[in-house]
C-alpha cells in the first residue's frame, strides 16, 4: 500500500520525537520514500543523523546550511502527503497562524499535498482553549488530525495527549491512501459527462456545532449530521465537486470525492462556509448550528459555586445561511432546512422568504422516524412559488436523492416538480 509513496515527515520538539525513528523505519519497510524535516528543538530529543540514516536522505533543520539554501518549496511539492509527528503545541499554534520561523514551518506552508498531524503534549495543554482553537483552525484548512492516545505522559501524569503510536500512525496513512485510490477508481469508473451536476461546485453544511463554556464543557444539540452527509454524497454522485463543512460528529462522507472540512464552533463553520460560498453553484445548509454561544469562555474548568443555580450569559452566533444568503446571486441555488415542532409550514415559508432560499426542506419532530439521529426522514419541500412536495417516510439516502433531483430541476428548469 505504501510502496513508492512519497512521505514527508515533519518532526517538532516533543519527547515523542524519539518515536519518529520507529515511524521512519516502519514506513521505509513498507517501501515508502521518506524525507524528514526537523525543528531545531526536535534535535534536543533525537538527532538528524539517526533519522537521516533510517530514511537514507539528508535531514535539513535550518533554512540554509553551509551557504546553501534548503529548498522547502520543492520538498513541499515533492510529497504525496506531509505528516507532522509529533506535532507539539507550539508547532500546532504556528501552523494554525501561518508563522514561518523555521524550516519545518516554511515547508508546511509550501506543501501542496494533504497534511496529517499527530499532536503530542501534556493533557492540560491538550485541553487548553488555545490548543482547541488551533486544532479547529487546522481542521478547517482541510488537514487531518490523528487521534491522541491516553496513557502515561512526560509529566508523569496519566491522561490524554500522547502521540498516536507509530504502528497506528502507519495505519492512518494506509487509510489515507486507500481513500485516495478509491477516489481515483471512482473517477475512472463513472463517466461524469452524463452526470447532471458535472462541472458544478456544491457547498454543504452538516452536523451540530459545539460552543465551549470552559475547557471541558460545551453547548450543542442532538444532530448527527446524517442528513447533510447523505446530501453531500448524493450531490457528489450526481457529478458535483462537493465541499462538506461538517460539525463534530463521528460520521464521515461515504463518497471519497467529497472534500470534508471538519469544524467545531458556529464561528468556524461560518468562516469555512464563507470561504467556499461565492464559488458554489449549489449550497445546501443542513447543519444544526447553535443559535447562541456563551459570552465568556473560561480558560480553566469552572468550579461549582455555593449557590443552587448558575446563570449563563449567551450571545447570538452568526446565522450562516441568512448572512451568506443575503449575498447570493440568481445563478446560485440555495437550500435551507427548517426543523420545527409547531406551525411547521408557516415557519418554513418564513425561512424560505427571509433567508433568500430557492428551496426549504421542512421536517417536523412530530413525525415518527423524522429528525435527529434516525436513518429515516419525512420531509416537505417548499419552493419559492410556495409549491409543496410532500414526501413519504424514506431513508435519509432516498430523501437526499429527492433533494438533489429538486436542485437539478431548479438549476436546469428554474422550478421544482410539484408532486404531492
Ligand atoms: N442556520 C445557519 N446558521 C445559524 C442558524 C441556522 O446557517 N446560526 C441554518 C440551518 O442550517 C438551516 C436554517 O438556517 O438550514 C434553519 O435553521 P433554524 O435554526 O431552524 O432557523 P432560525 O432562523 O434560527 O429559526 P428559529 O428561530 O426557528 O431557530
Amino acid at each position: 500500500m505504501l510502496q513508492g509513496k512519497k512521505i514527508l515527515l515533519g518532526v517538532s520538539g516533543s519527547i515523542a520525537a524519539y518515536k519518529a525513528a520507529t515511524i521512519v523505519r516502519l514506513l521505509v519497510k513498507e517501501g515508502a520514500d521518506v524525507k524528514v524535516v526537523m525543528t531545531p528543538s526536535a534535535c534536543d530529543f533525537i538527532t538528524p543523523l539517526t533519522l537521516a540514516t533510517l530514511s537514507k536522505h539528508e535531514v535539513p533543520v535550518t533554512i540554509s546550511d553551509n551557504q546553501s539554501w534548503n529548498n522547502h518549496v520543492m520538498l513541499g511539492r515533492w510529497a504525496d502527503v506531509m505528516l507532522i509527528a509529533p506535532a507539539s503545541a507550539n508547532t500546532l499554534s504556528k501552523m494554525a497562524n501561518g508563522a514561518c520561523d523555521n524550516l519545518l514551518m516554511a515547508t508546511y506552508l509550501s506543501a501542496t499535498c494533504p497534511v496529517l498531524f499527530a499532536p503530542a503534549m501534556d493533557e492540560d495543554m491538550w485541553h487548553h482553549p488555545a490548543t482547541r482553537n488551533n486544532i479547529s483552525k487546522l481542521l478547517s484548512y482541510g488537514h487531518q488530525q490523528l487521534p491522541v492516545e491516553k496513557g502515561e505522559l512526560a509529566s508523569g501524569l496519566f491522561g490524554e495527549g500522547r502521540m498516536a503510536e507509530p504502528e497506528n500512525i502507519v495505519k492512518y496513512l494506509h487509510e489515507h491512501f486507500s481513500n485516495h485510490s478509491a477516489q481515483s477508481i471512482d473517477q475512472q469508473q463513472v463517466d461524469k459527462t452524463t452526470l447532471p451536476l458535472k462541472g458544478k461546485k456544491a457547498l454543504v453544511t452538516a452536523g451540530p456545532t459545539q460552543e465551549p463554556l470552559d475547557p471541558v464543557r460545551y453547548i450543542s444539540n442532538h444532530s448527527s449530521g446524517k442528513m447533510g452527509i447523505a446530501i453531500a454524497d448524493a450531490l457528489a454522485t450526481a457529478g458535483a465537486d462537493v465541499t462538506l463543512v461538517l460539525g463534530p460528529t463521528g460520521l464521515s462522507a461515504g463518497n471519497p470525492a467529497v472534500n470534508t472540512i471538519r469544524v467545531v464552533t458556529a464561528e468556524d463553520m461560518f468562516n469555512s462556509s464563507a470561504a467556499h460560498f461565492t464559488q458554489a453553484d449549489v449550497i445546501v445548509m443542513a447543519a444544526a448550528v447553535a443559535d447562541y454561544r456563551p459570552k465568556h469562555v473560561a480558560d480553566i474548568k469552572m468550579k461549582k459555586g455555593e449557590g443552587d443555580a448558575l446563570t449563563l450569559e449567551l450571545e447570538k452566533t452568526k446565522d450562516i445561511l441568512r448572512t451568506l444568503g443575503a449575498t447570493r446571486t440568481d445563478k446560485q441555488v440555495l437550500v435551507g432546512f427548517s426543523l420545527e415542532t409547531n406551525n411547521e409550514k408557516e415557519y418554513a415559508l418564513k425561512k424560505l422568504r427571509e433567508k433568500h432560499l430557492d428551496l426549504v426542506v421542512m421536517n417536523s419532530l412530530n413525525d415518527k422516524g423524522a429528525g435527529f439521529n434516525h436513518d429515516t426522514n419525512k420531509v416537505t419541500l417548499f419552493d419559492k412559488k410556495g409549491d409543496a412536495r410532500d414526501l413519504p417516510l424514506k431513508s435519509k439516502l432516498e430523501v437526499a436523492q429527492d433533494i438533489v433531483t429538486a436542485i437539478v430541476d431548479i438549476l436546469h428548469y428554474n422550478s421544482v416538480p410539484l408532486v404531492v
